[in-house]
């Protein structure tokens, strides 16, 4: 497997995908803006992956994949607003408000939001018999994890001044919510993607979930760890924008050096997780995916 090489090809199929959607002017344009920007498309890659692994093919997962994709940028929209982190680089690229203005900005968050159901519920793909009840799955799936219970609970947590978590335990409870359960949608809705035209085993939907919730808390103690060591120019964000906020990070708590070794763990707890899986396909990418995360530098 050149894992370099299969990153590149899903990525492109994402990117080509992505391009059909929001073609018009106005608050499309905005949208198109945000969501065609650039981005690692982890996501959307990870919803392949498994839906590959669960014995399934990666175009079956895609439109998943983009939904997914689409919720995120939101997410990213609303987390660069003056009233939450107040950035003005995301992507490499000016923020959308800075871009657009904050009505439009909050709108195409809002519009973005509302596409990536639709996007889930009209899925392309010649769903067998009983398809529409596994896009019923992933539309709930994606709902619990963007909402209270999920990034937009611990956006909560993360942005309320003087309820900065004071343990690591807690600011874990935060991370596992902002950033952890949208990968976990990812990784589960290419799971259900499966499910939708074969038989999958009961232990895959679990692997998934126990993977990405470690990826996740990796991967955002990666990106404190970025936020402060990173170069703007390849991060495509600000640096040093959660000091400047006041905010309680994994670096503030433990410094770089434990970071390293807590992003190093939490890597080979969801490599083994993904291991009690009875996948039909192979996991030898996810594997991989999940070491590239943890030296990521963008
Ligand atoms: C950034 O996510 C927000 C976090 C959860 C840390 P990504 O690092 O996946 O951002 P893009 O999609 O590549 O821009
Ligand atoms: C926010 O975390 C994660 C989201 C839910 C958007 P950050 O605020 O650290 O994300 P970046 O660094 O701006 O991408
Ligand atoms: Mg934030
Ligand atoms: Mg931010
Ligand atoms: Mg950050």
């Amino acid at each position: 497997m050149d894992f370099t090489k299969e990153m590149e090809t899903l990525r492109r199929l994402t990117e080509d995908r992505l391009q059909q959607f929001f073609p018009g002017g106005g608050l499309e344009e905005a949208m198109r803006y945000s969501l065609l920007a650039g981005g690692k498309r982890v996501r959307p890659v990870l919803t392949m992956k498994f839906c590959e692994a669960a014995g399934g093919t990666p175009e079956e997962a895609l439109d998943f994949g983009c939904a997914v994709e689409m919720l995120h940028t939101y997410s990213l929209i609303h987390d660069d607003l003056p009233c939450m982190d107040d950035d003005d680089l995301r992507r490499g690229k000016p923020t959308c408000h800075i871009k657009f203005g904050e009505c439009t900005a909050t709108l195409a968050g809002d519009a973005l939001q509302a596409a990536a159901f639709q996007t889930v519920l009209s899925a392309e793909g010649a769903w067998r018999h009983g398809g529409q009840m596994y896009k019923a799955l992933a539309a709930e799936i994606l709902a619990e994890a963007a909402g209270f219970q999920g990034m937009c609970g611990g956006q909560y947590w993360d942005t309320l001044g003087d309820g900065q978590p004071r343990t690591e335990e807690e600011l874990t409870a935060i991370n596992d919510k902002k950033t952890g359960a949208l990968l976990r949608a990812a990784c589960m809705m290419g799971v259900a993607a499966s499910m939708g035209r074969r038989a999958v085993d009961k232990s895959c939907m679990d692997a998934a979930r126990e993977y990405a919730a470690n990826l996740g808390l990796a991967f955002q103690i990666r990106d404190d760890m970025l936020d402060v060591t990173g170069d703007a120019g390849e991060f495509g964000k600000p640096i040093g924008s959660d000091a400047s906020n006041g905010k309680t990070t994994y670096v503030t708590l433990l410094g770089l050096e434990a970071c390293g070794a807590r992003v190093l763990d939490y890597t080979e707890k969801a490599k083994a997780a993904l291991r009690r899986g009875s996948w039909a396909g192979s996991t030898a990418f996810l594997e991989a995916l999940a070491d590239s995360m943890a030296v990521r530098n963008f």
